[in-house]
C-alpha cells in the first residue's frame, strides 16, 4: 500500500475548482490556495488546503517538502493528438511554406495519405517506440493525460495495429493515453469501393473488436470535403452511438458542416472550428458539445485561429488541444500553443488554463481529473514561481519543474 504523502508548501495552488464548464471566466474568479499542500493517498487527493494545517496531524505521513517558490496547477490534459505515426512530413511543411495549400499537397500525394503509407510500413513495436518518446516529451511539459487517435492505418488490420500500439504504450508511460478510433480520417486510396462501403466495412468489422478488446471507447471522423460528408458519416455515427461509443468530430477545419454533425450526434466535442462562422458558433454554444480549439494546427498551417473568444462569449465550452500530428501540427507544445491562442483571441489566463485542464477533461468525458479536489486523481504539476501569471506570461518557454501522476513524482527537474 502506498504511504499517505503530503506535498508542499506551494506558494500558490490553482485548483481550477468552482468554475463553470461553459462561457467566459475572469482571472479574479480563480480560487488561489496560498501556502498550500496536497495530501495524497492511493493515487488520489485526500485533502487540499493550507500546508501547515495539513501537516499538523502528520504522524505516519511522508512529507515531501518543497524548497523555494512553487506554483501548482492540475496536470495538463491534451484532448486531441495524433502522436502514433510513422515517418515525417517535413517535406509537406517546406512545400506549404513555399506556397502550396494543405489540400494541394494532399492531392499531389503528400498529406495524410503519406503518413498512412509510412505508418503501415512501421511495425507495431516501432510505433510503440515513437509514441512512447512523444508521450514522455508531453509529460515533461506537464501533460498527464493525452488523447491519442488512430487514423493512419485506414484498414481494419492497420487501425488495429495502431490501437494496440497505443494500448501497449499506455502500459509503459506514466501519462494516461486515451485512445480514439479515427478510421474515418479519409477514404484510403487503395480501398476498392465508395466512401459508404469503407465506412460500413469499418463499422461492421472494427467496431466490435474495439469493444471486445477494449481498444477505444471513442469514435472520431474528419467531416470535410477531402474526407467524409455529413451524409456519408451519418450511418457510421448512428452505428457507433448504438454501440455505446462516444463521438467526437474533426469539424469546420476548412469548410463548415462538421459542427452541425457534432451537434446532431451529441458528440462530446467538435474539434478544429477554424472555419466556423457566427452561425456555427451560436449552435455550438447552445449545445453540450465542447468546442476544442487546436492552435497548433493554425500555427502549423498558417491558418486563422478558432474563434475562441466568440465561442466563449456566446456561452460555449472551450477546450484547447495540441492536435500534435506529423502533418498540420508538428510542434506538439500544448502550453506554448494555448498561450499564443490566448494572446491572439484575448482569452484570460483562467480561460486558457480551463481549456487545458477541466474543460479538456470534459472533452474526454473524464470526471476524475482536471481539477485539484478531494477524491480526484493526484495529477498535478509545479512551476518555480510564486505567481501563476508567470506561467502563461512566458508563452510556453517556462516548463514545469515537477510532474506528479496518480500521487507519484514522475518528473523532477531538480534531480
Ligand atoms: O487534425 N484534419 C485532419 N486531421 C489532422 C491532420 C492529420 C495530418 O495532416 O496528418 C488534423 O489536423
Ligand atoms: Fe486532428
Amino acid at each position: 500500500m502506498n504511504k499517505t504523502k503530503l506535498i508542499g508548501p506551494f506558494k500558490q495552488i490553482i485548483p481550477m475548482t468552482g468554475l463553470s464548464l461553459k462561457g467566459p471566466i475572469s482571472d479574479n474568479q480563480l480560487n488561489i490556495i496560498v501556502d498550500g499542500g496536497i495530501l495524497v493517498e492511493e493515487g488520489k487527493i485526500r485533502a487540499i488546503g493550507n500546508f501547515d494545517d495539513l501537516a499538523k496531524n502528520s504522524e505516519g505521513i511522508e512529507i515531501h517538502e518543497l524548497q523555494g517558490n512553487h506554483t501548482c496547477l492540475p496536470g495538463l490534459i491534451d484532448s486531441h493528438t495524433h502522436i502514433c505515426f510513422g515517418g515525417s512530413r517535413a517535406k509537406d511543411y517546406a512545400m506549404r511554406n513555399a506556397g502550396k495549400t494543405y489540400l494541394e499537397i494532399a492531392k499531389a500525394g503528400g498529406g495524410i495519405w503519406d503518413t498512412v503509407t509510412q505508418t503501415r510500413k512501421a511495425s507495431k513495436e516501432a510505433l510503440i517506440k515513437r509514441t512512447t518518446k512523444l508521450a514522455n516529451r508531453h509529460l515533461k511539459n506537464g501533460i498527464t493525460t493525452i488523447e491519442v487517435k488512430s487514423g493512419y492505418g485506414l484498414s481494419v488490420d492497420e487501425e488495429l495495429k495502431m490501437l494496440y500500439a497505443i494500448k501497449e504504450t499506455n502500459a509503459i508511460v506514466s501519462t494516461d493515453l486515451i485512445p480514439t478510433c479515427l478510421a474515418a480520417h479519409m477514404l484510403p486510396k487503395d480501398f476498392d469501393g465508395t466512401h459508404e462501403d469503407y465506412l460500413s466495412e469499418i463499422s461492421e468489422k472494427l467496431f466490435p473488436v474495439l469493444k471486445e478488446k477494449r481498444l477505444a471507447n471513442r469514435i472520431d471522423a474528419f467531416v470535410e470535403e477531402s474526407a467524409f460528408s455529413a451524409a456519408q458519416i451519418a450511418p457510421y455515427f448512428e452505428k457507433a452511438k448504438a454501440m455505446g461509443f462516444d463521438i467526437t468530430v474533426h469539424a469546420d477545419q476548412f469548410s463548415t458542416s462538421g459542427s452541425q454533425v457534432a451537434i446532431d450526434f451529441e458528440a462530446v466535442s467538435a474539434d478544429h472550428l477554424e472555419a466556423s462562422t457566427p452561425k456555427e458558433v451560436e449552435l455550438l454554444a447552445k449545445s453540450n458539445v465542447i468546442a476544442n480549439a487546436l492552435p497548433g494546427a493554425s500555427i502549423g498551417l498558417g491558418c486563422a485561429f478558432t474563434p475562441a473568444r466568440k465561442i466563449l462569449d456566446a456561452g460555449g465550452a472551450l477546450a484547447i488541444a495540441s492536435d500534435h500530428n506529423p502533418g498540420s501540427a508538428p510542434m506538439g507544445d500544448l502550453l506554448t500553443q494555448a498561450t499564443i491562442l490566448g494572446t491572439f483571441e484575448k482569452l484570460s489566463n483562467a480561460e486558457v488554463l480551463a481549456g487545458i485542464t477541466f474543460r479538456a477533461a470534459a472533452a474526454l468525458s473524464l470526471n476524475d481529473r482536471g481539477q485539484l479536489k478531494e477524491g480526484y486523481s493526484a495529477d498535478f504539476i509545479g512551476f518555480h514561481t510564486d505567481n501563476y501569471q508567470e506561467i502563461l506570461y512566458n508563452q510556453g518557454n517556462f516548463k514545469p519543474c515537477m510532474v506528479w501522476k496518480n500521487g507519484a513524482l514522475v518528473f523532477d527537474k531538480h534531480k
